[in-house]
């Protein structure tokens, strides 16, 4: 049997060196661009980690429409990244087009609700069976406020995450369990400004004792999770984990608080639909808003009942729940056209068999060339993995991980004209994304695997 362990890291750095020339060959106008920004922008890039790219430069893009994108040196991409879930409701959707053209003729923002807020609402109560909600802009600033409530109404000053979560950039759950069960910053994690290990206890995915150890104390104010992981690559939970999780946090008096930000692929109401979850509070960002920016936490009954009355009007303002734009008109008239008319049931009917297409492919290619990799699915969100077996908790998924062979195979892929959700191998479908892309990514990563192994 071919092992990802016995691969040939010399033929690897040299199948590496023959992709970095021919992007490079291929993409003088995005060289010329990133070689401009320099002169500009740290390290040539607006956000620190798009220098991670697998290519010698990010690709600039020129346009995108649906499920693809073309760059600047004239190529077209089929994009499974989708901005990492932000465009997942594909780029430009026509109906979230036309409500952003008819708002910036309306006002966009003025610190007053439109109907939308409302129309917004009522969608997500209708799906997340939750009956109180607010707005951000981000998914992290979601986050932030859900937890600064949390803690607002419990009187307790902890938070408890998995390990090797993503919840965006906030403070307390960039934190990590060491190899001595102890929490620390996540590697790389910049200037915290408190130690995580005052604000954060950190367990294991799918660990129910060491949940219960966690809050048995009753220090905890909330659980922030994903219900499945995906940051660090797909983990999904074993039967009766979240039933536990719920169980116990019920037990304790700890607030629950799903982020559905990347889960939402698993269905319409994301996986606290599918699997009948009832969260205290739910948070969800990115892809509502087609590509505005917008975030929503909404609250159960209970939860809103308890915060009801607890913040004076006169101190309302200035608690650190802020945001000057959020909840702004643009944003809301997007996501009410996104959720009303593309994020749809029926979407979703179309996105998961094509997901489930991807993983066939995949699969089919894995077990034909004998490579012990897995492929992982959770609704329209596929992604395969460097080991035979699905991870039990994040930890895992990240002692396979392979950045040299991950960098390799995304830029296979980039210069055979797919995008790929840089740092793992995950691929996203769109309700624009159409059978003909998910079986060219299976060609070229057939391509991969005998180039590698073969
Ligand atoms: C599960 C989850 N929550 C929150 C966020 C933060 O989103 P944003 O960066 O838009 O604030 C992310 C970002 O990847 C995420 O994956």
């Amino acid at each position: 049997m071919t092992t990802s362990a016995s691969l040939d890291r010399t033929r690897l750095a040299r199948l590496m060196a023959d992709e970095r020339a021919r992007f490079a060959s291929e993409h003088p106008q995005s060289a010329a661009l990133h070689d401009r920004a320099r002169a500009s922008l740290l390290d040539g890039v607006p956000m620190p980690w798009m220098v991670k790219w697998a290519g010698p430069w990010p690709l600039y893009v020129e346009t995108a429409a649906g499920a693809h994108f073309a760059c600047v040196d004239g190529h077209d991409y089929v994009d499974f990244c989708l901005g990492d879930t932000g465009a997942m409701a594909g780029h430009g959707p026509g109906p979230t087009i036309a409500a952003v053209e008819r708002q910036l003729r309306r006002g966009l923002t003025h610190m007053l609700p439109t109907e939308d807020a409302a129309w917004v609402g009522e969608e997500l109560t209708r799906r997340f069976r939750l009956g109180s909600w607010q707005f951000a802009l981000s998914a992290t600033d979601a986050n932030r406020w859900a937890l600064r409530l949390a803690r607002h109404i419990s009187g307790r000053s902890k938070v408890v995450v998995h390990d090797h979560c993503y919840h965006g950039s906030v403070d307390e759950a960039i934190a990590v369990l060491d190899g001595s069960g102890l929490v620390v910053p996540v590697r790389g994690s910049v200037g915290p400004q408190v130690d995580v290990a005052h604000t954060t206890r950190v367990v294991e995915f799918n660990d129910v004792d060491g949940l219960a150890a966690a809050l048995s104390d009753r220090d905890v104010a909330a659980v922030l999770i994903e219900p499945a992981l995906t940051n660090v690559g797909i983990v999904l939970p074993e039967p009766g984990y979240l039933e536990a999780v719920r169980e116990i946090t019920r037990r304790t008096g700890t607030l629950l608080i799903i982020d559905e930000t990347h889960t939402i692929c698993a269905g319409p109401a994301g996986a606290t639909g599918l699997w009948n979850l009832e969260p205290d509070m739910l948070v969800i960002g990115k892809t509502i808003g087609g590509g505005i920016p917008v975030a929503a936490y909404g609250f159960s009954a209970e939860i809103a009942a308890r915060i009801r009355g607890s913040i004076t009007v006169e101190d309302s303002d200035v608690g650190g729940i802020g945001g000057t734009l959020a909840g702004y008109a643009l944003s809301l008239a997007a996501t009410r056209a996104t959720l009303g008319e593309v994020l749809t049931a029926e979407a979703f009917e179309r996105m998961i068999p094509l997901a489930a297409r991807w993983e066939a492919g995949v699969r089919d290619v894995i077990r034909t060339a004998d490579v012990p990799w897995h492929v992982t699915r959770l609704g329209a969100r596929a992604e395969y993995h460097f080991m035979p077996d699905p991870p039990r908790t994040g930890a895992e998924q990240w002692a396979r991980a392979d950045p040299e062979l991950e960098r390799f195979l995304h830029l296979w892929a980039m210069n055979r004209r797919i995008l790929m959700t840089p740092f793992h191998n995950m691929a996203l479908m769109s309700p624009a994304t159409v059978a003909a892309d998910v079986d060219r990514h299976t060609e070229i990563f057939a391509e991969a695997i005998e180039a590698l192994f073969g």
